[in-house]
């Protein structure tokens, strides 16, 4: 067996969150925030990963922990077999990573926020530049919003060039938080069709946060689902689908199966 793109084994990460109390001299109350607990889960080389959640689930620090933004408490995390933090160098090479919160210059317009990430990992201009263009027009960027300012773009249209700077240097492991959280229909396919373009001519593997159930079922090979820090399901789309009952003669839809993993938990910790 091939080392696997992404190796998480037993991935704990606790926030502390202070606050302080209202009177002048009050202590700072600490308040443990369980982000990820335990969490384990390998990713083959070429998927297409999804990860489900509600918010605060623990979907974004996951992200996090696998760009070496952040550092597991515990654990370890590898891509391509490489420690992200003894290895850090490494799998900085081989990952990329696209957040729903992606900063730019905003008078600046994309080609030159392009540019500038495009100096900052040392490529080559020419070869950048067609690049760039070719993978915006993909994306379904009209050419003449190449040279405006940033801050006259839609936020969809922000996104989208936050999703081209990600693929700029064709990292083998592509990680995207919410691509295509608030983007139109057709953008949504614009996006989704570039992920598998880029999986089928990159040979690139790519793990997907997303809220949009129609997407992870039509997108992803394999999801998992995430509640309160914890992997609650992992399996493909229809094998997920089997999990749950069918309705009144109907198939389930992942969103049933969401629904009901995601929601039986909270009943059930009602009645303790
Ligand atoms: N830097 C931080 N400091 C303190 N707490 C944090 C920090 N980052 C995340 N958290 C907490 O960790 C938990 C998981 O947050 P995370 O952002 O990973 O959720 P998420 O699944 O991405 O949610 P959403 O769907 O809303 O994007 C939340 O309770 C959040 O408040
Ligand atoms: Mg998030």
């Amino acid at each position: 067996m091939s080392t696997p793109a992404l190796e998480i084994r037993q991935v704990s990460k606790v926030f502390v969150k202070k606050e302080r109390g209202r009177a002048r001299f009050a202590r700072v109350k600490r308040e443990k925030v369980v982000a990820l607990a335990d969490v384990s889960l390998s990713v083959n080389r070429r998927e297409i990963f999804g990860v489900l959640g509600p918010n605060g689930s623990g979907k974004s620090t996951l992200i996090r922990l696998l760009s070496t933004l952040l550092i597991p408490d515990k654990g370890t995390i590898r891509v391509f077999g490489h420690d992200v933090e003894k290895e850090e160098f490494e799998v900085k090479r081989l990952i990329n990573r696209v957040s729903v919160d992606a900063a730019f210059f905003k008078k600046f317009s994309p080609l030159e926020n392009l540019t500038y990430a495009a100096r900052l990992y040392g490529m080559p201009m020419r070869e950048a530049r067609e690049k760039m263009r070719q993978i915006m027009l993909r994306l379904g960027l009209k050419e003449e919003t190449f040279n405006q300012p940033m801050e006259h773009m839609s936020r969809g249209m922000q996104q989208k060039v936050a999703v081209a700077r990600g693929f700029l240097t064709s990292p083998t492991l592509l990680l995207l938080d919410e691509p295509t959280t608030g983007l139109d229909p057709h953008s949504k396919r614009d996006v989704q069709g570039f992920v598998r373009q880029i999986r089928a001519e990159h040979d690139a593997t790519i793990l997907l946060t997303t809220h949009d159930m129609e997407e992870a079922d039509r997108l992803c090979d394999r999801i998992a689902i995430i509640d309160e820090g914890k992997i609650i399901a992992l399996d493909t789309p229809e094998g997920l689908k089997e999990l749950v009952s069918k309705r009144n003669g109907h198939d389930p839809t992942l969103e049933d199966v969401f629904i009901e993993l995601t929601g039986k938990k909270m009943e059930e910790k009602e009645v303790e």
